[in-house]
């Protein structure tokens, strides 16, 4: 039973109101009107926030507010005369987010970690562009820019390069503004090749050219050093992924990058790389600064995790020859730490020689229960989504399915599989043909150049952001393109990046709510099939998404974006903004499908 008092409330309550302070209403709406006056873009922008009151439903509010900030962004610079987006201070012409050592001391991180990436303590956002470095040039189109590279395009010291010892480092000459990684006699290539091929003698090969005969297709190389060894291997038609930390006085990675060849900043300090188990058919490391026998052999057991079965771990270090040399003479005493961990990893060493050591991963996964190996557990729990985990105390991947040793694996493909690559390869020919600066009425020429020289489309680093089973990867080598991909999977989708391992391309996982672990400037192609509305469905900032999109594409890059023609009529007028040179191109399927293609412009200030 109601008491009465609310009877009465609930009765006034649903009464209508009264008839005079209707017409105060209608009164006060009218004032407001004549207020506004003739500014009837301001009427239009109380009106809708009128309709947004409509949305009940929170996630749709949600929605609403991103493309209402999207609209202010565009609002808040005049709508008639779109003004651009500054650039950002000199100091940011290397700008990487996510790796401020200074910020991570601050919050308490120490041994090491306060190098690692930390995205969570660099919160802060601006939106200018990453100007170029004032000497920057459009880099030499590949191969020719594996070999030379502008000496203005990447951050490094004399010192840097006339320092270091390493084979990896010292291959290094500079001529007037270029770096060369060769000489005219061809002296350092041979280094290279020499050192190649005394790694595949030491597994039992008769020359390097039988790596991918015996299942040798993904390498990656930890610290890289300028990446020449990983340009040979891709001369024999393996894939190198080069990883190495921050640095943020010149890097490995950037350079790396800047010849065309893969590479991504990346570093197992405290967290795991970001790839799934049983990755990666080899992993070198010469003279990569990590110091294996620490922390009770964890990052030996991350290796472990991302190397596949029978895989190799190739290590040219002078310690480890230091480390090595007390048991090699005594054979089978555990006197050594590092000997000891591998062990205990069922790796068995295959050959040592001066400062390389070759160690391959036991095909058989009950090798690491049988007991007699020692005491490392296997991993409970699954591990699939995992993304900047914690390095972890045990053995992962005895459990998958994907437990195959790298010299017995088949490449079929099943019929999913099979439509999405007639898919990809249609779409390859169509984006190919629209990366002109043709498709644009008025193309900026480079401040001071001459009209560029076809080919306009120099294109060898691709980054495809919502990679699914790497198609546009493959569609791409099918169709004898000489780019890489570095196909990135985001959070939040169905995890195919093993497939796409198992491939024989490279990937990572990533977050796109943060920002990708690359220099500047370091792609000369960015795609994203469904990206946008991904991003939507994740809660980012669509706009951040673009400006660090445009920090990674090189000065007249290209962008690809596939998506519905909502989020990509948003996007297209941000890009104006960001000044792109962009176009709607509708693919007259009937569909809502569109595609954006866009260029960045080369801006100087
Ligand atoms: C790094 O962090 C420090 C301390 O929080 C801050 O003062 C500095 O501006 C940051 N640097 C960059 C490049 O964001
Ligand atoms: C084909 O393979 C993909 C990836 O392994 C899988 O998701 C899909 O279900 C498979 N399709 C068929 C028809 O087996």
């Amino acid at each position: 039973m109601k008491s009465p008092l609310l009877n009465k409330l609930s009765k006034n309550f649903r009464s209508r109101p009264p008839f005079n302070w209707l017409l105060f209403c209608l009164v006060s709406v009218l004032v407001v009107i004549s207020l506004l006056g003739s500014s009837s873009s301001a009427f239009k922008s109380v009106t809708s926030s009128v309709k947004t009151d409509t949305y009940t439903n929170y996630r749709k509010l949600k929605e609403q507010a991103r493309s209402d900030y999207l609209e202010l962004k565009t609002l808040s610079v005049g709508e008639n005369q779109l003004k651009d987006v500054g650039v950002c201070a000199k100091e940011r012409e290397n700008y990487v987010p996510c790796y401020n050592a200074s910020a991570n001391i601050l919050a308490g991180l120490k041994d090491g970690e306060e190098l690692d990436r930390h995205c969570e303590l660099s919160r802060e956002h601006q939106y200018c562009l990453i100007r170029p470095p004032k000497d920057y040039k459009i880099p030499l189109s590949w191969p020719a820019g594996r070999d030379v590279i502008w000496s203005g395009n990447v951050k490094l010291t004399k010192d840097q390069f006339l320092s270091s010892g390493s084979i990896m480092k010292r291959l290094m000459l500079l001529e007037e503004n270029q770096i060369a990684f060769h000489s005219q006699d061809g002296m350092i290539v041979d280094d290279v090749k020499d050192y190649s091929h005394q790694i595949a003698e030491m597994i039992g090969f008769g020359s390097d050219t039988e790596f991918l005969q015996a299942g040798v297709r993904t390498v990656l190389d930890i610290g890289c050093g300028f990446g020449s060894f990983s340009a040979h291997l891709l001369s024999l038609n393996l894939m190198a992924l080069c990883v190495a930390a921050y640095g943020s006085s010149g890097s490995q990675v950037q350079v790396a990058l800047e010849r065309g060849l893969p590479a991504v900043i990346g570093n197992f300090i405290s967290t795991q790389l970001p790839f799934p188990s049983l990755a990666y058919d080899m992993i070198h490391c010469a003279q990569c600064g990590i110091i294996w026998d620490s922390k009770d052999g964890l990052f030996l057991i991350e290796i472990d995790r991302v190397l596949k079965p029978g895989g190799y771990f190739v290590l040219t270090s002078p310690t480890t020859r230091r480390q090595g040399s007390s048991t090699s003479a005594k054979k089978g005493s555990m006197s050594s730490p590092l000997e000891e961990f591998t062990k205990k990893l069922c790796w068995s060493l295959l050959e040592q020689q001066e400062e390389t050591f070759i160690w391959q991963k036991t095909v058989d996964s009950q090798c690491y229960t049988s007991g007699k190996q020692g005491t490392i557990p296997i991993c409970k729990g699954q591990d699939m989504q995992l993304y900047y985990q914690p390095l972890a105390h045990c053995i992962s991947g005895t459990g998958s399915d994907r437990w195959v040793p790298i010299h017995s694996r088949s490449d079929s493909m099943n019929s999913t599989e099979l439509k999405d690559s007639e898919f990809w390869k249609s779409a390859v020919r169509n984006y190919w043909s629209l990366l002109s600066p043709s498709i644009f009425s008025d193309h900026p020429k480079r401040p001071g150049d001459d009209d560029p020289l076809p080919p306009y489309n120099i294109v060898r680093s691709v980054l495809d952001m919502n990679a699914h089973y790497g198609g546009l990867n493959a569609a791409l080598l099918e169709a004898r393109k000489s780019v890489w991909v570095m196909n990135v999977v985001p959070l939040g989708v169905h995890n195919t990046l093993p497939l796409i391992l198992d491939r024989g391309f490279v990937g990572v996982l990533h977050n796109w709510c943060e920002a990708f672990p690359t220099y500047p400037r370091t792609y000369d192609l960015l795609h994203g099939n469904g990206l946008l509305s991904h991003l939507d469905s994740q809660g980012c900032s669509i706009v951040e998404v673009l400006f660090e999109m445009d920090r990674i594409l090189r000065p007249e890059g290209w962008i690809i974006l596939s998506d519905k023609l909502g989020p990509i009529e948003k996007v297209r007028t941000v890009a104006t903004q960001m000044r792109w040179e962009a176009r709607v191109i509708d693919l007259q399927d009937g569909s809502d499908q569109r595609l954006l293609v866009c260029q960045k412009s080369f801006v100087r200030k």
